[in-house]
Protein backbone atom coordinates (compact mmCIF):
# COMPACT_ATOMS: atom_id res chain seq x y z
CA UNK A 1 0.00 0.00 0.00
CA UNK A 2 1.31 3.41 -0.93
CA UNK A 3 0.65 6.81 0.85
CA UNK A 4 -0.37 7.81 -2.34
CA UNK A 5 -2.41 6.36 -5.12
CA UNK A 6 -0.24 5.71 -7.47
CA UNK A 7 3.33 4.09 -6.48
CA UNK A 8 6.01 5.82 -8.27
CA UNK A 9 9.16 3.51 -9.40
CA UNK A 10 11.80 1.67 -8.64
CA UNK A 11 15.39 1.97 -9.55
CA UNK A 12 18.72 0.15 -7.75
CA UNK A 13 19.81 3.81 -6.61
CA UNK A 14 17.36 5.09 -4.42
CA UNK A 15 19.85 5.02 -1.27
CA UNK A 16 21.16 7.92 -2.65
CA UNK A 17 18.08 9.73 -2.50
CA UNK A 18 17.33 10.34 1.04
CA UNK A 19 18.42 11.71 3.79
CA UNK A 20 18.35 13.83 6.94
CA UNK A 21 18.18 17.64 7.01
CA UNK A 22 19.39 18.79 10.51
CA UNK A 23 18.40 22.82 11.75
CA UNK A 24 20.84 25.30 13.66
CA UNK A 25 18.81 23.55 16.69
CA UNK A 26 19.98 19.96 15.36
CA UNK A 27 16.50 19.24 14.79
CA UNK A 28 15.42 17.92 11.27
CA UNK A 29 14.62 21.54 9.16
CA UNK A 30 11.67 22.03 7.52
CA UNK A 31 11.47 20.34 4.21
CA UNK A 32 11.01 22.41 0.80
CA UNK A 33 8.72 20.22 -1.75
CA UNK A 34 10.14 19.53 -4.62
CA UNK A 35 8.57 18.30 -7.55
CA UNK A 36 9.36 14.51 -8.16
CA UNK A 37 11.84 12.22 -10.29
CA UNK A 38 10.05 10.27 -13.30
CA UNK A 39 9.65 7.06 -12.62
CA UNK A 40 12.12 4.74 -14.52
CA UNK A 41 10.09 1.65 -12.55
CA UNK A 42 6.44 2.52 -12.74
CA UNK A 43 4.45 -0.26 -10.59
CA UNK A 44 8.23 0.20 -7.50
CA UNK A 45 9.38 2.48 -4.99
CA UNK A 46 9.93 6.06 -6.10
CA UNK A 47 13.69 7.42 -5.81
CA UNK A 48 13.00 10.38 -4.24
CA UNK A 49 9.35 10.06 -3.06
CA UNK A 50 9.70 13.41 -0.25
CA UNK A 51 10.93 15.07 -3.43
CA UNK A 52 13.64 16.47 -1.00
CA UNK A 53 16.53 16.24 -3.42
CA UNK A 54 17.50 19.76 -3.12
CA UNK A 55 17.72 19.84 0.76
CA UNK A 56 20.31 20.76 1.90
CA UNK A 57 20.70 17.51 4.39
CA UNK A 58 22.99 15.11 6.46
CA UNK A 59 22.98 11.50 5.56
CA UNK A 60 22.46 8.36 7.92
CA UNK A 61 23.15 6.43 5.02
CA UNK A 62 25.64 5.16 2.40
CA UNK A 63 24.94 6.48 -0.83
CA UNK A 64 25.08 2.40 -2.27
CA UNK A 65 23.71 1.15 -5.46
CA UNK A 66 22.64 -2.06 -5.50
CA UNK A 67 21.69 -4.62 -8.07
CA UNK A 68 18.21 -5.68 -7.81
CA UNK A 69 17.96 -9.53 -8.73
CA UNK A 70 15.14 -10.56 -11.05
CA UNK A 71 13.61 -12.07 -7.64
CA UNK A 72 13.64 -8.89 -5.83
CA UNK A 73 12.32 -7.23 -9.25
CA UNK A 74 9.43 -9.70 -9.31
CA UNK A 75 8.19 -8.66 -5.70
CA UNK A 76 8.46 -5.35 -6.31
CA UNK A 77 5.99 -5.70 -8.83
CA UNK A 78 3.57 -7.83 -7.37
CA UNK A 79 3.72 -6.63 -3.92
CA UNK A 80 4.32 -3.14 -3.94
CA UNK A 81 1.43 -1.67 -4.63
CA UNK A 82 -0.24 -3.37 -1.90
CA UNK A 83 2.11 -3.76 1.07
CA UNK A 84 4.76 -0.77 0.01
CA UNK A 85 4.88 2.67 1.69
CA UNK A 86 5.89 6.13 -0.22
CA UNK A 87 8.05 8.14 2.64
CA UNK A 88 6.59 11.64 0.82
CA UNK A 89 5.99 13.48 3.93
CA UNK A 90 1.95 13.08 3.89
CA UNK A 91 0.41 12.02 7.08
CA UNK A 92 0.52 8.11 7.33
CA UNK A 93 -2.67 6.60 9.06
CA UNK A 94 -1.42 3.37 10.62
CA UNK A 95 -4.84 1.58 11.40
CA UNK A 96 -5.53 2.00 7.76
CA UNK A 97 -1.98 0.70 6.23
CA UNK A 98 -2.21 -2.24 8.23
CA UNK A 99 -5.80 -2.73 8.18
CA UNK A 100 -6.36 -3.12 11.70
CA UNK A 101 -7.03 -0.16 14.37
CA UNK A 102 -6.23 -2.64 17.32
CA UNK A 103 -2.76 -3.26 16.01
CA UNK A 104 0.50 -2.36 17.78
CA UNK A 105 3.10 -0.82 15.47
CA UNK A 106 6.53 -1.56 16.04
CA UNK A 107 8.93 0.79 13.61
CA UNK A 108 12.02 -0.61 12.10
CA UNK A 109 14.37 1.66 10.59
CA UNK A 110 16.98 0.41 8.44
CA UNK A 111 16.17 -3.53 7.62
CA UNK A 112 18.94 -3.90 5.31
CA UNK A 113 18.02 -7.52 3.58
CA UNK A 114 14.94 -7.85 5.68
CA UNK A 115 15.89 -11.62 6.80
CA UNK A 116 15.20 -10.53 10.32
CA UNK A 117 12.73 -8.39 10.12
CA UNK A 118 10.74 -10.88 8.46
CA UNK A 119 11.57 -13.82 10.95
CA UNK A 120 10.21 -11.46 13.56
CA UNK A 121 7.42 -10.85 11.88
CA UNK A 122 6.61 -14.13 11.37
CA UNK A 123 7.45 -15.15 15.33
CA UNK A 124 5.11 -12.20 16.36
CA UNK A 125 1.91 -12.07 13.48
CA UNK A 126 -0.11 -10.24 16.59
CA UNK A 127 2.37 -6.84 15.92
CA UNK A 128 2.70 -4.78 12.64
CA UNK A 129 6.05 -3.93 11.27
CA UNK A 130 6.92 -1.01 9.72
CA UNK A 131 9.81 -1.80 7.93
CA UNK A 132 11.58 1.39 6.32
CA UNK A 133 14.90 1.63 4.37
CA UNK A 134 15.95 3.34 1.22
CA UNK A 135 17.73 0.27 -0.42
CA UNK A 136 15.84 -1.28 -3.35
CA UNK A 137 17.08 -4.86 -3.33
CA UNK A 138 16.39 -5.17 0.20
CA UNK A 139 12.88 -3.68 -0.38
CA UNK A 140 12.61 -7.07 -3.12
CA UNK A 141 14.16 -8.95 -0.30
CA UNK A 142 12.03 -8.81 2.53
CA UNK A 143 8.58 -8.54 -0.14
CA UNK A 144 9.48 -11.55 -0.72
CA UNK A 145 10.08 -13.02 2.23
CA UNK A 146 6.75 -11.77 3.61
CA UNK A 147 5.33 -13.35 0.34
CA UNK A 148 7.15 -16.96 1.43
CA UNK A 149 6.06 -16.58 5.29
CA UNK A 150 2.56 -15.80 4.74
CA UNK A 151 2.82 -12.35 6.61
CA UNK A 152 0.12 -9.79 6.28
CA UNK A 153 1.82 -7.92 8.92
CA UNK A 154 4.58 -6.14 7.10
CA UNK A 155 4.58 -2.71 5.55
CA UNK A 156 7.79 -2.15 3.64
CA UNK A 157 8.75 1.68 3.45
CA UNK A 158 10.58 3.18 0.94
CA UNK A 159 12.93 6.78 1.65
CA UNK A 160 14.36 8.20 4.49
CA UNK A 161 13.21 7.18 8.00
CA UNK A 162 13.83 10.86 9.31
CA UNK A 163 10.79 11.92 7.01
CA UNK A 164 8.39 9.59 8.48
CA UNK A 165 9.33 10.51 11.84
CA UNK A 166 9.39 14.28 11.18
CA UNK A 167 6.52 14.37 9.22
CA UNK A 168 4.31 11.97 9.20
CA UNK A 169 3.40 9.90 11.93
CA UNK A 170 1.58 11.19 15.11
CA UNK A 171 2.16 11.36 18.59
CA UNK A 172 2.51 7.90 20.60
CA UNK A 173 1.59 5.90 17.39
CA UNK A 174 4.05 3.64 17.68
CA UNK A 175 4.20 0.14 19.70
CA UNK A 176 8.49 0.28 19.42
CA UNK A 177 11.48 1.40 17.86
CA UNK A 178 14.28 -1.30 16.21
CA UNK A 179 17.38 -0.48 14.62
CA UNK A 180 19.38 -2.81 14.27
CA UNK A 181 23.00 -2.23 13.24
CA UNK A 182 22.78 1.12 11.47
CA UNK A 183 25.68 2.38 10.14
CA UNK A 184 28.53 3.35 11.98
CA UNK A 185 30.53 6.15 10.60
CA UNK A 186 33.56 5.27 11.81
CA UNK A 187 35.55 8.44 10.86
CA UNK A 188 34.90 11.57 13.11
CA UNK A 189 34.34 13.76 10.50
CA UNK A 190 31.38 11.55 9.84
CA UNK A 191 29.80 11.17 13.56
CA UNK A 192 27.27 13.92 12.77
CA UNK A 193 25.96 11.21 10.46
CA UNK A 194 25.20 8.53 13.26
CA UNK A 195 21.45 8.09 13.52
CA UNK A 196 21.79 7.83 17.14
CA UNK A 197 22.41 11.20 18.45
CA UNK A 198 19.84 13.35 21.11
CA UNK A 199 18.04 15.22 18.11
CA UNK A 200 16.95 11.98 16.94
CA UNK A 201 15.74 10.87 20.24
CA UNK A 202 14.13 14.43 20.94
CA UNK A 203 12.17 13.41 17.42
CA UNK A 204 11.17 10.04 17.93
CA UNK A 205 10.20 9.98 21.89
CA UNK A 206 7.07 11.58 21.43
CA UNK A 207 6.43 9.25 18.79
CA UNK A 208 6.56 5.93 20.77
CA UNK A 209 4.19 5.21 23.78
CA UNK A 210 4.39 5.20 27.16
CA UNK A 211 5.87 1.51 28.01
CA UNK A 212 7.66 1.19 24.30
CA UNK A 213 10.78 -0.30 23.85
CA UNK A 214 13.92 1.33 21.77
CA UNK A 215 15.68 -1.88 20.66
CA UNK A 216 19.47 -0.68 19.06
CA UNK A 217 22.31 -2.98 18.25
CA UNK A 218 25.15 -2.41 16.70
CA UNK A 219 29.21 -4.44 16.76
CA UNK A 220 30.49 -1.02 16.33
CA UNK A 221 32.59 -0.50 19.98
CA UNK A 222 32.59 3.25 20.04
CA UNK A 223 28.79 3.84 18.41
CA UNK A 224 27.40 1.58 21.16
CA UNK A 225 29.02 3.29 23.87
CA UNK A 226 27.70 6.95 22.26
CA UNK A 227 24.47 4.98 22.00
CA UNK A 228 24.06 3.73 25.99
CA UNK A 229 25.71 7.74 26.76
CA UNK A 230 22.73 9.52 24.47
CA UNK A 231 20.13 7.09 25.33
CA UNK A 232 21.01 7.34 29.03
CA UNK A 233 21.27 10.74 29.27
CA UNK A 234 17.70 11.35 27.65
CA UNK A 235 15.09 12.23 30.28
CA UNK A 236 12.45 10.22 27.86
CA UNK A 237 13.89 6.93 27.66
CA UNK A 238 14.68 4.32 30.75
CA UNK A 239 17.37 1.69 30.59
CA UNK A 240 15.83 -1.81 30.81
CA UNK A 241 18.86 -3.48 31.96
CA UNK A 242 20.63 -0.83 34.95
CA UNK A 243 23.16 1.17 33.30
CA UNK A 244 25.03 -1.33 30.74
CA UNK A 245 23.95 -2.88 27.64
CA UNK A 246 21.44 -5.78 27.16
CA UNK A 247 22.04 -9.28 26.90
CA UNK A 248 21.72 -10.44 23.39
CA UNK A 249 17.99 -11.14 23.53
CA UNK A 250 16.92 -14.57 22.03
CA UNK A 251 14.44 -12.57 19.61
CA UNK A 252 16.45 -10.98 17.71
CA UNK A 253 17.41 -12.77 14.74
CA UNK A 254 21.41 -12.84 13.55
CA UNK A 255 21.08 -10.06 10.58
CA UNK A 256 23.47 -9.75 7.89
CA UNK A 257 25.75 -7.00 8.85
CA UNK A 258 25.92 -8.33 12.71
CA UNK A 259 27.41 -11.84 11.08
CA UNK A 260 30.13 -9.59 8.97
CA UNK A 261 30.67 -7.69 12.33
CA UNK A 262 31.20 -10.93 14.27
CA UNK A 263 33.44 -12.61 11.42
CA UNK A 264 35.69 -9.34 12.00
CA UNK A 265 35.46 -10.57 15.66
CA UNK A 266 33.35 -7.36 17.00
CA UNK A 267 31.46 -7.36 19.92
CA UNK A 268 28.05 -7.15 19.42
CA UNK A 269 26.22 -5.20 21.59
CA UNK A 270 22.20 -4.59 21.98
CA UNK A 271 20.37 -1.92 24.18
CA UNK A 272 16.62 -2.43 25.42
CA UNK A 273 15.03 0.97 26.84
CA UNK A 274 11.40 1.64 27.76
CA UNK A 275 9.86 5.08 26.86
CA UNK A 276 8.51 6.30 29.72
C1 LIG B 1 24.48 -1.22 8.09
S1 LIG B 1 22.91 -1.51 7.38
C2 LIG B 1 22.17 -2.68 8.52
C3 LIG B 1 21.04 -3.43 7.90
C4 LIG B 1 20.36 -4.49 8.77
N1 LIG B 1 19.71 -3.87 9.94
C5 LIG B 1 21.33 -5.55 9.20
O1 LIG B 1 21.68 -5.58 10.40
O2 LIG B 1 21.75 -6.35 8.35
C6 LIG B 1 22.06 -0.02 7.78
C7 LIG B 1 20.81 0.16 6.93
O3 LIG B 1 20.12 1.33 7.37
C8 LIG B 1 19.62 2.01 6.24
N2 LIG B 1 19.42 3.41 6.64
C9 LIG B 1 20.32 4.23 7.21
N3 LIG B 1 19.81 5.45 7.45
C10 LIG B 1 18.52 5.40 7.01
C11 LIG B 1 17.47 6.34 6.96
N4 LIG B 1 17.63 7.59 7.41
N5 LIG B 1 16.29 5.97 6.44
C12 LIG B 1 16.12 4.71 5.96
N6 LIG B 1 17.08 3.76 5.98
C13 LIG B 1 18.28 4.10 6.50
C14 LIG B 1 20.68 1.79 5.18
O4 LIG B 1 20.17 1.96 3.87
C15 LIG B 1 21.10 0.36 5.45
O5 LIG B 1 20.34 -0.56 4.70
Amino acid sequence: MSSSSTPPSTPAVAASDAAVSVGSAGLPAARPRAAARPAKFPDGPAPDPAGSREEHRIRTFHARRGRVTDAQAGALERHWAEWGVELDGSPLDLAGLFGDPALPVVLEIGFGMGDATARMAADDRATGILAVDVHTPGQGNLLNLADQYGLTNVRVANGDAIVLLRDMLPPASLAGLRIYFPDPWPKAKHHKRRMIQPAFLALVAPLLRPGATLHCATDWEPYAEQMLEVLSASPDFINQYGAGYAPRPDFRPMTKFERQGLAKDHIVHDLLFTRR
